[in-house]
């Protein structure tokens, strides 16, 4: 098992970042929604990390071909969907198990997902019992993977309402629907991330957002190719949004980030605590895409209990901005934390404590009397990549030692190389 040893920032910095990681989300449908056409779909700057290989090694698996030259990924589909015997790699990522189970659900046949240990603790029920509603067949533990499913390539028709604001069950039943299902509508009560919406749209699908209401019709026929460059991780790039937000004097260009409006609140909200930031828009093609500038200024507390599926990855990083701020700060309606790669909310607030931070913990978020002052401890990332990075980017004010890091890898493999970086004149 790996650890971390990050060392106090001697001076303030002022970086151009333009290797920041593929996005994880958009990676992930790209291995997926290639199987929707006919054709070769060719993707630029795939993400090249553990859990996006996971996806493309499944797609891979069900027959499509890969052919990976410098960034350029071209997937090939395959006429019919294979059908392996052994079962399909979900590795640590819930957005693989969760949209790959919709995928397999609209095809007739019989598959295993299945995953690590960690992401053979999070709940599955949310997609499972939506999906065996319309007509797949899958047999979960007790509401968890390894989830065995026999798919139907003639699904009911569903007006699926969602009590789960999650991107990942909207998906999966989107997929499934696309792939054999008819007619049907999906409602949640916020908008969380619309990039398959988006990418489908693109793809030639008939998928309309219409006061909140999704609108898919399923055709018989194969979609277009996917064509696109998979812009940076917005939840990646904000470590060092942050790193610069704590960081007198500092300045931080991240280039190429995906500007979707559902997944930058995180910088909406590290700008009412104070930050500058600014946002400078490049190009508009599947995804709003451009560069963003943060520059340091002294930050507040706030709270934050609105909008949370937007920015409920960043809350890691962002609750080390907190800790500094001035006054106190408040996340709530945020239970969803309790289920992702770790607790993160338990994780979060312990790992704080560890660093002398005054906080608490509540059901749905936490709260951090902010005003603190970092101290170097050993943290327990509990495997969660977006723990491990939260209190790397806190080292930069005290040092830190971060124990258990193999799970950076599963979406930002050259988040060390940047970090060391930021300490280089
Ligand atoms: C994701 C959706 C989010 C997010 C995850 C990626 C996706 O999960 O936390 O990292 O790609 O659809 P939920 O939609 O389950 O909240």
């Amino acid at each position: 098992m790996n650890s971390l040893k990050v060392v106090k920032l001697k001076a303030p910095f002022d970086r151009f970042i333009s290797n920041i990681a593929s996005d994880k989300s958009i990676s992930h449908r790209c291995a997926i929604l290639s199987l929707f056409s006919d054709k070769p779909s060719v993707i630029y700057d795939y993400l090249q990390a553990q859990d996006t290989k996971d996806s493309l090694n499944i797609a891979k698996r069900l027959g499509a071909k890969i052919e990976t030259k410098n960034n350029k990924t071209t997937i090939i589909p395959p006429s019919t969907i294979a059908i392996p015997t052994d079962p399909l790699e979900c590795g640590n990522a819930g957005t693989a198990m969760r949209l790959w189970a919709g995928f397999l659900s609209g095809c007739g046949g019989e598959f295993v997902l299945t995953g690590d240990k960690y992401l053979l603790k999070r709940p599955m029920a949310r997609v499972v019992k939506p999906l065996c509603s319309i007509g797949a067949n899958i047999t979960d533990h007790r509401g968890f993977a390894p989830l065995a499913i026999i798919g139907n390539n003639n699904l009911k028709s569903f007006d699926f309402h969602s009590d789960i604001d999650s991107a990942q069950v909207k998906s999966a039943m989107i997929l499934a629907c696309i792939k054999g299902g008819q007619n049907s509508t999906y409602t949640e009560n916020n908008l969380t991330r619309d990039h398959t919406e988006r990418m489908l749209v693109g793809m030639g699908a008939d998928i309309t957002n219409i006061e909140d209401k999704i609108y898919i019709k399923p055709t018989n026929k194969p979609y277009r190719p996917l064509n696109l460059t998979v812009p940076s991780d917005p939840s990646s790039a904000f470590f060092f949004a942050v790193a610069t937000a704590i960081t007198p004097n500092s300045k931080v260009v991240l280039k190429n980030v995906s500007l979707n409006p559902t997944r930058i609140e995180a910088y909406r909200c590290l700008e009412q605590m104070g930050a500058d930031i600014t946002y400078d828009l490049k190009e508009d093609i599947y995804e709003p895409i451009g560069d963003i500038v943060v520059r340091y200024r002294q930050l507040h507390g706030i709270t934050i209990g609105q909008n949370i599926p937007w920015l409920i990855d960043e809350l890691p990083a962002l609750s080390i901005a907190m800790s500094i701020a001035k006054g106190k700060s408040i996340v709530k309606n945020a239970k969803e934390l309790r289920v992702k790669e770790s607790d993160r909310i338990s994780c979060v607030i312990d790992n704080l404590k560890l660093c002398g931070i005054k906080c608490h913990e509540l059901e749905d978020g936490y709260s951090i009397d902010g005003g603190g002052m970092f101290q170097k401890a050993t943290i327990n990332s509990h495997g969660d990549h977006r723990v491990a990075m939260s209190f790397a980017i806190a080292g930069l004010l005290c040092g830190m030692e971060i124990e258990d890091t193999d799970c950076i890898e599963t979406s930002f493999p050259n988040f060390q190389e940047i970090l060391r970086e930021l300490s280089c004149r």
